[in-house]
């Protein structure tokens, strides 16, 4: 056993839990993490070695690397996700229970022994900037080298977060093992990993983290997910504060006028397009900038006016597929060096290539398994065989980002004017509205839909309830968040306006009917002046406002009558029906007495509207 470390703490209870979780998970060597640059050469060299990763050309993607992970372990796992809280009706009807003694004792077998030939790295992170105070902070203990330099983009990590810590200071404790464990002279895979006993565990009242069999994304970068989300959310509930799956942007107008707008989509429904987004340049002037992609914690400030966003994270997991310079130069900028790159695939100079990416594909490329890759390829039964896999991502640093706001940092956070909801709605479901009112609003969050991505398992395509996009990752009962978020817009004076988009639906060739992407800067800058008061002008409807095709700026763009009738119609029968459905929806219906009254308050009022 040997240790290694070049950080330094005082911490006690650290130090102990360190110390029983090595004696529990044997590993050969035990690493503390400083995060610095020559750590993660060093990791990088060594998992180049190994074959576990490939190192890229370094003048065309300076610092950065390419990994393949098992196929068997491609997305974040629902099925194995856990709120292990002492209650059952406390992790509700939308999230998988098991009693916490029950559970525990399983993992204690599972890591039992599970880091024997590896090594054990200790992370100290922060989520958020450290010494915010709207900061968290955890420690991950991990036997892949590979989560160690992607918590080292997503989070701060290291000697500072140490340092605030001190003696005492509170911390997730988050373990995590790829669960395969090496005997004597046994030779490692390139993506060990342990797909039959995969738990991504969570143990609210405690606020630990346990995660086993899983190298890949939100399973095993505990930060993300697990910490800033899932216990994060309760954190806010007992403490009075939100942490939501919302990226959060910033839009200037010409005037120099600065406004923040946070918006929650499911996941791969473009959340880091949305937060990046480069307007056309024919909305002379209007500028979008860019604090977080994917998680947003919100608190009232301290005179309780509005409510002050922070991203928790310090870097972005994006999802490549689709990711161009014309859908979104920001992303394409973030990772054009210090990346990691999981599941792209490689070109034949030592580069990376992925669906989208451009519009010709290379004419040769080595695929996300490994095997080569030619445009036009079908496997057996005759399906076109991709290059990249749908979930395939880029782990970079926000810091490259040409458009991060120069507030991305700011400890204190960004005044929030605007919550946007929205998913992938091939009908039904128009372009934009607004909310007549902050309980409308909560409602809209609570009954969103969207067709199922391949950012999880599961049939991508299919429709499912996602209220407020955080049905994977709500830590407690849906029904209390639903309650916590009507409070909270009880709790400040001005909280903010709440629209709907879709930018998804589709003609019944299957088209999208929307350009979206840089174009939805359009609708974006027709939030903005709602929120500001500079365009009061809109449609009333039963479901919300929405606005007349002449409240949107359409400089550069040719967007025909009939295209704009094709975006935003409505069919008030259908979605009479829909709503009346939601009465009887199994879904709600298994929230019970926790299912708020305002809720169905607002069904009834958008019922009766739509019938009028
Ligand atoms: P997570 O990281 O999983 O939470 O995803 P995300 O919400 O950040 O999604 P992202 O921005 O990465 O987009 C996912 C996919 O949707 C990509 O393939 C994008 O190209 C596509 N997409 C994003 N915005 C739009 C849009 O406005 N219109 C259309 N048609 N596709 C879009
Ligand atoms: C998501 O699925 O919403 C993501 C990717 O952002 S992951 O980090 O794997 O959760
Ligand atoms: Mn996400």
């Amino acid at each position: 056993m040997s240790y290694t470390s070049n950080v330094k703490t005082d911490h006690l209870r650290l130090k102990a839990w360190v110390e029983v979780i090595r004696h529990l998970c044997k590993p050969d060597r035990v690493h503390w993490c400083d995060g610095s640059q020559a750590e993660a050469d060093a990791l990088f060299a060594e998992m180049v070695a190994s074959k576990m990763a490939i190192k890229l050309d370094e003048k065309k993607r300076p610092n950065s690397y390419l990994f393949r992970s098992d196929p068997r372990d491609v997305a974040r796992v629902e099925s194995r996700t856990f709120i292990a809280s002492q209650k059952k009706e406390d992790a509700g009807p939308t999230n998988n229970w098991t009693a916490p003694d029950e559970l525990r004792a399983k993992l204690d077998g599972l890591f039992a022994g599970c880091m024997a030939g590896r090594t054990m790295y200790v992370i100290p992170f922060s989520m958020g900037p450290i010494g915010s105070p709207l900061a968290q902070y955890g420690v991950e203990i991990t036997d892949s080298p590979y989560v160690v330099v992607n918590m080292r983009i997503m989070a701060r990590i290291g000697q500072p977060v140490l340092d605030v810590l001190g003696k005492n200071g509170f911390f997730v404790p988050a373990l995590h093992s790829v669960g395969k464990p090496l005997k004597k002279g046994e030779a490692d895979v390139a993506w060990p990993c342990n797909p039959e006993n995969t738990y991504i565990a969570h143990f609210p009242e405690t606020r630990e983290i346990k995660s086993f069999g899983s190298g890949y994304g939100g399973n095993a970068l505990l930060g993300k997910k697990c910490l800033a989300l899932r216990i994060a959310s309760v954190l806010a509930r007992d403490e009075g504060w939100m942490a939501e799956h919302m990226l959060i942007l910033g839009v200037e107008s010409p005037d120099g006028k600065k406004s923040y707008v946070t918006a929650a989509f499911p996941s791969a429904c473009g959340k880091t397009n949305f937060a990046m987004l480069i307007p056309p340049k024919e909305l002379n002037g209007w500028k979008v900038t860019t604090i977080g992609d994917d998680i947003a914690w919100l608190k009232p400030s301290p005179d309780g006016k509005q409510l002050l966003a922070i991203n928790p994270e310090a870097g972005f997991f994006g999802v490549a597929p689709g990711t161009s310079a014309e859908t979104n130069f920001n992303a394409l900028a973030s990772c054009s060096k210090d990346t990691i790159f999981t599941n792209v695939a490689l070109t034949d100079d030592g580069d990376v290539w992925w669906e989208g990416l451009t519009k010709e594909p290379p004419a040769h490329l080595i695929d996300w398994k490994g095997n080569d890759w030619k445009p036009g390829q079908v496997d057996k039964d005759g399906k076109p065989v991709l290059a990249a896999h749908p979930n395939s991502r880029f782990t970079a640093p926000a810091r490259n980002c040409p458009c991060i706001d120069k507030d991305w940092e700011n400890p204190a956070g960004v005044p929030v004017s605007a919550f946007v909801y929205g998913g992938r709605r091939m009908s039904e479901i128009p372009l934009v509205f607004q909310s007549k009112s902050w309980n409308h609003g909560v409602y809209l969050g609570a009954t969103l839909s969207s067709e199922q991505t391949a950012a999880a398992e599961g049939k991508v395509g299919a429709l499912r309830r996602d209220p407020m996009a955080m049905l994977p990752f709500c830590g407690y009962h849906m029904g209390d968040y639903f309650a916590h978020h009507i409070k909270m817009g009880k709790t400040v004076k001005n909280p903010p306006a709440i629209f709907h988009v879709n930018w998804f639906r589709k003609s019944a060739e299957g088209k999208f009917l929307w350009p979206g992407y840089g174009q939805n800067a359009r609708v974006l800058k027709w939030i903005v002046e709602r929120v500001r008061g500079i365009k009061p002008t809109a449609v009333e409807t039963p479901i919300g406002a929405m606005p007349a095709k002449s409240d949107i700026d359409w400089a550069g763009l040719d967007f025909s009558d009939a295209q704009w009738e094709a975006v935003t119609a409505i069919n008030k029968d259908n979605l009479r029906k829909q709503t009346e459905e939601q009465a009887t929806d199994p879904f709600f219906v298994k929230f019970g007495d926790k299912f708020p009254k305002e809720l169905t308050a607002e069904r009834e009022r958008i019922v009766k509207a739509l019938a009028a």
